[in-house]
């Protein structure tokens, strides 16, 4: 009986959970640029790159979002390999209709500065967050390491279709998609008129060089695997690869410095994503010590949650070594969460995260408009009350 009622509610909510999604998204097809290929500019697998778009209207008409999809990293020819034949290395993979929401949702209860901007996804098929261009395609393997040319001949596509003449752009991205946001923010400003007003914003994209919790520095290691496969120095920003090696640069604690297009990091300060891959990484975790801990932060040891704090006091520490700048926009709160900007509860809900009594959405939104700036963290966790805490299932373990 009991089991058959809490079966029942399961459903119901999981009914009410599915209508509210079709509410708040709507469904968006997709562009396949198919005289890319021509350019060399393509996924791992040789397929022509893709985007979704949604058109503008209203006073949002000659506005651009442009939102670059996430989803890690291939280091080597193994890993590349095994992406070449999914969604994350091939068009041929993707789904033709992706929901929009959060950021990209198209009423404005939902989205009040950015609903009726023209707004486009652009899918993540080169596991290098946009960065690679090696010329070589080794006929054995079939891999085409050319992120940096996907960037350039999509924009050079959207450019045509009226974003020449935006007033308002905003290079925006989740992930490895924020991390590209960050690396290509003068590029994409590069690409538009002197008179646009040009933003960007990183949705979980800082990604600090730290060390692991067995005292080794792995990040540092595959962030410069990366860079090696695909090539990526040369499109990382010049002002970083004149001054240090350049696959550090992948780092944006160290090319964000010289950027100069106005940016926004928004970040949880224990980014689930890093506390699995560059905190507690398998590597450094062989007896999986860490993974309850990882799938549930309420269940973290009190040495663990101790080693966390210590994370996120290094990471506030990276960001504020960027160096004070008006017109950063800073959101970092004590959250375990990766990626805040595309789901609605965290981007723009009654109960969705707050610092200052702002919503992500309305610090955004305010600081792109100028209407005030925004530079704001919280207290270490469990202070903050607003936050949506990610719970993963524990068995599972991606490197994405
Ligand atoms: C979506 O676009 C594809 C290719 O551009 C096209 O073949 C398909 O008919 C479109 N589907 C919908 C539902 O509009
Ligand atoms: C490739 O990288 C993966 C991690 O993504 C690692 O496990 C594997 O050992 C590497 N393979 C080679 C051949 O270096
Ligand atoms: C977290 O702890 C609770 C209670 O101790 C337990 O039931 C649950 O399985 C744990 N979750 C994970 C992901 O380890
Ligand atoms: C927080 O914001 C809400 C809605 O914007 C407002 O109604 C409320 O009074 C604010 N609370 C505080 C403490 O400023």
């Amino acid at each position: 009986m009991l089991k058959l009622r809490s079966g029942l509610s399961f459903v119901s909510a999981f009914l009410i959970k599915a209508i509210l999604v079709r509410i708040e998204s709507v469904y968006v097809n997709i562009t396949y640029v198919q005289d890319a290929v021509a350019k060399g500019a393509v996924c791992l697998d040789g397929s022509p790159p893709a985007y979704h778009f949604d058109k503008g209207y209203g006073t949002g008409v000659n506005s651009w979002l442009i939102q670059l999809e996430g989803g890690g990293w291939c280091n080597n020819v193994t890993s590349c390999l095994a992406r070449k034949g999914n969604r994350l290395g091939s068009s041929k993979q993707m789904v033709k209709l992706l929901p929009f929401s959060g950021l990209l949702g198209n009423k404005a209860g939902f989205n009040p500065d950015f609903y009726n901007w023209n707004r486009v996804k652009i899918r993540y098929c080169d596991g290098s967050s946009f960065t690679g261009d090696v010329e070589e395609v080794n006929p054995a393997t079939g891999l085409h390491y050319r992120g940096a040319r996907v960037f350039l001949a999509v924009m050079k596509d959207l450019l045509a279709k009226g974003l020449k003449s935006a007033e308002n752009a905003m290079l925006s991205g989740c992930s490895a998609g924020g991390l590209a946001a960050i690396l290509h923010c003068d590029n994409f400003k590069n690409l538009l008129p002197i008179g646009t007003k040009v933003k960007c914003l990183s949705d979980a994209g800082f990604f600090i060089n730290t060390k692991d919790v067995s005292g080794a520095q792995h990040i540092e290691a595959y962030f410069n695997d990366i860079v090696t496969t695909h090539g990526s120095a040369k499109n990382l920003p010049p002002s970083c690869t004149l001054r240090m090696k350049p696959s550090l640069c992948f780092f944006p604690q160290y090319s964000a410095r010289g950027i100069r297009t106005p940016l926004f990091l928004l970040n949880a300060a224990y980014d689930s994503w890093q506390i699995k891959n560059i905190l507690a990484p398998a590597v450094a975790d062989p007896r999986g010590l860490w993974h309850g801990c990882e799938a549930d932060i309420h269940n973290c040891s009190s040495i663990q949650l101790k080693i966390m704090q210590a994370f996120r006091s290094e990471f506030i520490q990276t960001i504020n070594g960027l160096g004070l700048s008006i017109s950063r926009g800073l959101f970092i709160n004590s959250c375990y969460a990766h990626c805040q900007t595309e789901m609605q509860e965290t981007w723009f809900r009654s109960d969705s995260p707050k610092l200052n009594n702002k919503t992500i959405a309305k610090a955004v939104g305010d600081w792109f408009y100028d209407r005030s700036p925004f530079q704001r963290g919280d207290c270490p966790y469990p202070c903050d009350r607003t936050c949506h805490n990610r719970v993963f299932d524990p068995q599972e373990h991606p490197l994405i």
